[in-house]
């Protein structure tokens, strides 16, 4: 390597060869701190796993590698409100709204995010910081915003650190941002770019690192473009488990070993899959990956079911219309009774007729959420 890169060449040089990424190219270097303050808003999506992210090591090391659909509706926007203090402490001093009201209960999350992320970004602490902070879709849909919520904010620090050092290169900073974003909710890093982002070493997957998501680096057959999620929200109830405790129930548990191997093959099916464009392979990929998460719940000590009678219900109907009609519709699921309905953009009209005629009944005050893959976070200009 040539000796005589300064910072942000490195950088750049780093990226480029990102496989060899560790924690450390992550920790800023000291600037001049000539900003006094300012604000920056972001909106990031959430996500959608096909191979699911269960099972995890401090400090947030993913147990395998998992990859998800972005999406486009389903998005937090976050502002954050920076001002140089006259002196610093060693605390990052902040506020919280949450839709214009000032929420101390959502603080410590943040609080130990901040603390997580400040040995990468200790310019933190030179600021007072206001986040305020909103979500596209309903606050109690049972859809988890940590993913957005976590990206937007990580989104926003990068763009803090770059107006301190306005030469880090647009692929380090969405690096980094992901690499931020994982230490505040491991799914978040797969919340910064589109439109398929694979996060978690897997030997065939060059550049995968379990450190940040990555853009799918692969051939993707044009039959997922655009492809639909239609969410139906079954329980909008709060979560039975946190995924903290979720993930934590995967270290002694009785499959995991094979669970894990499981999403490493899943991992190289897809690829082909993905090429090929072979729906029928990849409905059977996604629908096994959704069961086998919910069938680690239920095998792990304590037990959990999260799904509920009407997850069924939705279950069972989809696999009766996609045997009747021929069309590749499949379902997944997150750590909750929820359940996403995928299906090309092509079949959407036949598609979202059953969906109307015949799930939503199934769905709390009929309630969904049309959605479908989308392109990453957006920087909304103040
Ligand atoms: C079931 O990312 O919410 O949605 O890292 O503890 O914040 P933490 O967990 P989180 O776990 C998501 C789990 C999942 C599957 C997935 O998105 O891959």
């Amino acid at each position: 390597m040539k000796s005589f890169f300064n910072a942000s060449e490195l950088k750049k040089y780093i990226c480029l060869n990102s496989c060899r990424m560790t924690e450390k190219d992550f920790i800023s270097q000291s600037f001049q701190h000539k900003l006094i303050g300012g604000s920056v808003t972001w909106e990031a999506p959430s996500n959608i796993a096909l191979i699911k992210y269960w099972g995890k090591i401090e400090p947030q090391i993913p147990a395998n590698p998992s990859i998800s659909f972005t999406l486009d509706s389903c998005r937090t926007t976050t502002t954050l409100e920076f001002k140089k203090m006259e002196t610093a402490d060693n605390n990052i001093n902040f506020e919280f709204y949450f839709e214009g009201i000032k929420k101390e209960e959502f603080k410590p999350k943040i609080e130990s995010f901040f603390k997580r992320i400040n040995l990468y970004c200790p310019f933190l602490t030179d600021y007072q910081f206001v986040i305020k902070t909103e979500n596209s879709f309903p606050h109690s849909s049972g859809i988890a915003s940590s993913a957005s919520g976590m990206s937007a904010l990580a989104l926003c620090v990068m763009s803090l650190e770059k107006e301190l050092d306005p030469d880090l290169s647009d692929e380090y900073f969405n690096q980094k941002a992901s690499f931020l974003a994982r230490l505040g909710s491991g799914s978040a890093c797969r919340s910064i770019e589109g439109e398929i982002i694979e996060w978690g070493k897997h030997k065939n997957i060059e550049n995968s690192s379990d450190l940040f998501g990555i853009k799918y680096p692969y051939k993707i057959h044009e039959a997922f473009l655009n492809y639909q999620d239609t969410i139906l929200l079954v329980d909008k109830g709060t979560k039975q488990v946190s995924s903290s405790i979720g993930h934590n129930l995967m270290v002694d548990h009785a499959f995991a070993d094979s669970r894990f191997e499981q999403a490493h093959r899943n991992m190289d099916k897809l690829r082909n899959i993905f090429e090929t464009g072979n729906l029928k392979e990849f409905m059977e990929i996604v629908e096994s990956e959704a069961l086998t998460l919910h069938a680690m719940m239920m095998s792990s000590n304590p037990y959990f079911i999260l799904m509920k009678p009407n997850t069924l219900e939705i279950i069972n109907k989809i696999w009766t219309f996609r045997q009747n009609s021929g069309l590749p519709v499949c379902f997944t699921l997150d750590a909750g009774a929820n359940v996403h309905v995928l299906y090309p953009e092509k079949d959407v009209v036949k598609v979202f007729e059953f969906i109307k005629n015949e799930l939503v009944a199934y769905c709390e005050n009929e309630q969904y959420i049309c959605d479908q893959i989308g392109e990453g976070a957006k920087k909304i200009e103040n």
